[in-house]
């Protein structure tokens, strides 16, 4: 095998034993399928010798006796095809079955090794990737190669084996005939190859085609509250009819190639039969070959019939598993430039320091962080305000070693961020994003999520740390309760609370939490800042915000603006010196 599929020899090496097995049986199947042809042979022979006898006997007991073993021969051969035919059979699902059942096998391990790959892949391959495309190669893209793996294998094995089998009986029969029977064959393979590179790149644009259409059908579902709020149904439908329509035109140019496909490929097959007929007769009547011979051959071109149309639709299906496979590789290539040089499990106290860190994200200019310099004491609080874009998330994410630096560096506990094993440091970690996330599960689950073996006391308490333990309480299932997708079923504050709690539970040494209660009312914002500086005393403790409300709850803080770290201090020490955290303090009492 070769190219782009070559990956799949280590799974394949895996089954060689259920391959060989399979191999024998579509051997023996194909076997059992020349001997019908070979009785048909003896059986005209029977036939052809009896009616001379029949005639030349005058005596009627003769004649009967004559008659008599005619009948008895033809059963015999009937059985005997019979018995064949269900041996056949009965190879013939062995062999599907082995090589189907490895072919499965196989588009689970690779489906299994993509996901697995999926979850080491770091954030700025997903920020390049649509969750379409991601799923088209996990899905689409795999059944693609499973195609391959079942049906051609299966299918060509069985030609290669049907092929070498009966064309030494023709040849045996009558060379010349032989030859004749091949030419096409050799012309259908080679049409229906031609026919079927059309075929790949108008697969590939309906491909394309149904991809957008399945991206375009999830946005308009996900973001079905905003598409109904701006009164756009009438619009995306259009879009939708339109996008459809393109996929239909698409698919019927396919289908037209399709048709053709088989068409060129049976009525060459068609054609060859009937010249295999006509020019096997002529070699009957110059007396080269018997007609009994000519039954058997016209057999053989018959069992020939589907292994050459087989050929071609191998070639069409390992050529589309060979450009899937293609983009499963170049996926299963990425490599995350973010590992762990030491793979340190010291144990954190959380002290936090930023050296002249400066941070652009992968594909793009824009410098999210510039020289940014502070420290943060193990079991402090700091908050993070600034302006929007400042660059407060991407700190965030520099801390969960979501992204690494571009220049600088950053320590905890004075070792290198890049010197903690990587699933170590993030156990350690307790980070609310500033889009929360909660999966369609109980709230239980969703709160458990960031520490499964938590106990119903622990999910308890954290939830109470987070303000929202009593309107959990207050609903009919408590804890229990299923969340709508995405938690669709909770009010924004509700959302950020549960999140919140999934994080408390975990009681981690490094708390981050990205501007996580800016849904939440300012008296239950103050209840949670409470219970976080008497709860989490030990772990440090960084407070994303606009709020400047929230951010004096903090020990520190530190005021960005357009990715430079422009004032630090307390909340006291930063009001005296009236500039950019006065501006903002002064702005939000004003809104009040
Ligand atoms: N994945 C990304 N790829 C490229 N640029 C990004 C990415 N995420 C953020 N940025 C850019 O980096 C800068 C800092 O973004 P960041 O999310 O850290 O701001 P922020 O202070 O958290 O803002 P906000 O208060 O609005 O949440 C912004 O200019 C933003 O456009
Ligand atoms: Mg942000």
């Amino acid at each position: 095998m070769v190219g782009a599929l070559h990956h799949l020899n280590k799974y394949l090496g895996r089954y060689r034993y259920l391959l060989v097995l399979g191999t024998v049986a579509t051997l023996l199947s194909s076997a059992l399928s020349i001997i019908p042809a070979r009785l048909i042979k003896h059986a005209f022979e029977l036939v052809q010798t009896s009616v001379v006898a029949y005639q030349v006997s005058v005596e009627a007991h003769l004649r009967r006796a004559t008659y008599e073993k005619l009948a008895e021969g033809l059963f015999a051969y009937g059985v005997l095809m019979l018995l064949a035919a269900i041996l056949r059979g009965l190879f013939l699902f062995l062999a599907r079955r082995i090589i189907m059942v490895v072919g499965k096998r196989v588009e689970y391990a690779l489906k299994n090794e993509i996901y697995a790959h999926y979850q080491t892949l770091p954030l700025s391959f997903y920020t390049r990737h649509s969750v379409g495309d991601m799923m088209a190669r996990i899905s689409e893209d795999v059944h693609q190669v499973g195609m391959y793996l079942g049906p051609a294998i299966a299918y060509g094995l069985n030609t290669v084996v049907v092929f070498l089998m009966l064309i030494p009986y023709m040849l045996v029969i009558n060379t010349r005939l032989t030859l004749y029977a091949v030419l096409p064959i050799v012309l259908s393979t080679t049409g229906a190859c031609y026919i079927s590179s059309f075929m790949q790149e108008r697969a590939a644009t309906v491909q394309d085609k149904l991809s957008r259409l399945t991206t375009f059908v999830q946005e308009s579902f996900s973001g079905i509250v905003v598409l109904q709020a701006f009164s756009r149904e009438t619009g995306f439908i259009k879009v939708f009819s339109e996008a459809c329509n393109t996929y239909k035109t698409q698919s019927l140019r396919l289908s037209v190639i399709n048709a053709l496909f088989f068409a060129v490929v049976k009525s060459i097959i068609g054609l060859g039969a009937v010249l295999v007929v006509f020019l096997g007769g002529q070699e009957v009547i110059k007396g080269r070959c018997k007609p009994g011979d000519i039954a058997e051959f016209v057999m053989y071109f018959n069992l020939l019939g589907w292994p050459t149309f087989a050929i071609s639709w191998i070639n069409v299906l390992v050529q589309k598993a060979t450009a899937s496979q293609k983009r499963i590789n170049a996926l299963l290539q990425e490599k995350n430039p973010i590992f762990s040089k030491e793979m340190l499990q010291n144990p954190i106290k959380g002290s936090i320091a930023f050296n002249n860190v400066s941070f652009t994200y992968p594909n793009s200019d824009v410098k999210a962080l510039q020289s940014v310099h502070f420290e943060v004491a193990a079991g402090k609080m700091v908050a993070i305000i600034g302006t929007t874009g400042a660059g407060k998330s991407t700190i965030a994410h520099l801390i969960c070693r979501l992204y690494d630096a571009t220049a600088g560096s950053i320590t905890i506990d004075g070792v290198p961020i890049q010197d903690y094993s990587i699933p170590y440091l993030r156990q350690q970690l307790g980070y609310v994003p500033q889009d929360v996330l909660l999966f369609s599960d109980t709230i239980r689950n969703n709160i458990a999520w960031g520490k499964p073996e938590a106990t119903n006391l622990q999910i308890a308490q954290a939830a109470q740390l987070a303000a929202i333990y009593g309107e959990i309480q207050q609903l009919s299932k408590q804890m229990e309760t299923m969340l709508g997708e995405r938690g669709a079923t909770l009010s924004g504050g509700q959302k950020q609370r549960i999140a919140t709690a999934r994080a408390f539970v975990r009681t981690p040494k490094i708390l981050v939490l990205d501007d996580c209660l800016s849904a939440v009312d300012t008296k239950t914002a103050g209840d949670i800042l409470h219970n976080i500086a008497k709860a989490m005393q030990g772990s440090a403790v960084l407070l994303i915000t606009h709020s400047v409300f929230s951010a004096q709850f903090a020990d520190h803080i530190l005021v960005l603006e357009a990715g430079k770290l422009v004032e630090q201090g307390t909340h006291e020490s930063l009001l005296a010196q009236k500039s950019l955290y006065n501006t903002l303090y002064k702005q939000q009492q004003y809104a009040k």
